[in-house]
């Protein structure tokens, strides 16, 4: 199957008061048409910078795409000029942000939000640009849509709302939805039902997805891939079977112990030690070291290159690099095992 999406050795840094924070370091992934991929790693990892850089709304200054490619159908997007940028954004390429509200003009009924975007860009007239609206709305699930249309965004419950953040991201039929933390806002029933119709809306349009969550238990479900980052690097991909159930990398493997299982109630939850690093200064070598109960010499003084575990699963750890072996030779363990 075709990529879509192929982002290569991307970085990003903003330039602050402090110092250079290198937000994005380097991080390869790419996704195939119709497919989800989930990008996971906790709060302050790189996974909003990442996707903002896709949809090109880092903020400069402070904020800059230092280097790397990010293909969208083999066209370079760090190369395009502001201009061809703004016909493919909310077009092409949708996003969706954790809070329905601020995505949502309080000042403008929910059909003027849905019908403005898809007017100017299929010009269409309003007439089928509200037969359009109609059909997004019963797609997402709301009920009622010729009176919701008139209605304003308070009018409606934070689920509600979610639902027609969606409707005017899918209305211009985009290739590529990216949705940031799209559930977090929302309590646990009403995110189970977003997730859910994420996978309903991918199996009527086909549309791409990338959903990005803090959470790795939310995904558990309706990826096909998943990448998980840490301290701007992703240190680990494959489909979700190869990262619930042969995860390699000791963070991965932390990530999944602090989520809860159905099947194993009787097991205690554990977080991981530590904090991530800082990333003004980010270590030389493995960013995970000071939080790993395997760490090797050779972890605090060179980054790991990937591994292919197999030809979907892929993991940047030392413990799976045959090569750490020849560059112990000269060093012994730091700690652990
Ligand atoms: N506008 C900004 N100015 C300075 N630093 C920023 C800015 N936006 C993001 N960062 C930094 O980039 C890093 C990654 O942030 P982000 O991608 O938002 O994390 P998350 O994985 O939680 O989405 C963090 O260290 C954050 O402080
Ligand atoms: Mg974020």
């Amino acid at each position: 199957m075709e990529n879509i999406l192929e982002v290569n050795d991307l970085h990003v840094t903003f330039s602050t008061y402090g110092g250079t924070v290198k937000a994005v370091r380097g991080v390869n992934f790419y996704l195939k048409k119709g497919e989800t991929l989930a990008i996971v790693g906790e709060s302050g990892c790189g996974k909003s910078v990442t996707s903002n850089a896709i949809m090109r709304l880092i903020p400069d200054p402070p904020g800059k795409i230092t280097g790397g490619r990010i293909l969208f159908k083999g066209k370079d997007l760090t190369k395009l000029s502001d201009k061809d940028m703004r016909s493919i954004r909310g077009v092409d390429i949708s996003m969706i942000f954790q809070d329905p509200m601020t995505a949502l003009n309080p000042t403008l009924t929910i059909g003027t939000q849905l019908i403005e975007g898809v007017m100017q860009h299929q010009k269409l007239s309003k007439e089928t640009a509200t037969k359009k609206a109609l059909e997004m709305m019963n797609l997402v699930g709301i009920p009622s849509p010729e009176e919701r249309l008139k209605q304003y965004p308070h009018q409606f419950s934070g689920g509600m709302r979610q639902r027609i953040v969606i409707a005017i991201a899918l209305i211009c039929e985009p290739e590529l939805l990216i949705a940031d933390e799209p559930t977090t806002a929302l309590d646990v029933t009403i995110q189970a039902q977003i997730l859910e119709l994420f996978e309903k809306i991918q199996e009527v349009t086909g549309v791409s997805i990338i959903l990005i969550t803090h959470d790795l238990g939310v995904v558990a479900s309706i990826a096909d891939r998943i990448a998980v980052m840490y301290a701007g690097k992703i240190i680990e991909t494959g489909t979700k079977r190869d990262v619930f159930y042969r995860s390699e990398h000791p963070y991965t493997k932390g990530l999944l112990n602090s989520v809860p299982r159905l099947d194993l109630q009787e097991k205690e939850l554990t977080s991981i030690d530590g904090t991530p690093p800082d990333l003004f200064s980010p270590p030389r070598g493995c960013p995970f070291v000071a939080r790993c109960s395997y760490a090797m010499e050779v972890c605090d003084h060179i980054y790991p290159a990937a591994t292919e575990l197999s030809a979907s699963h892929d993991v940047n750890c030392w413990l799976q690099d045959e090569r750490a072996k020849k560059l112990l030779a000269v060093s012994s363990p730091v700690n652990g095992e």
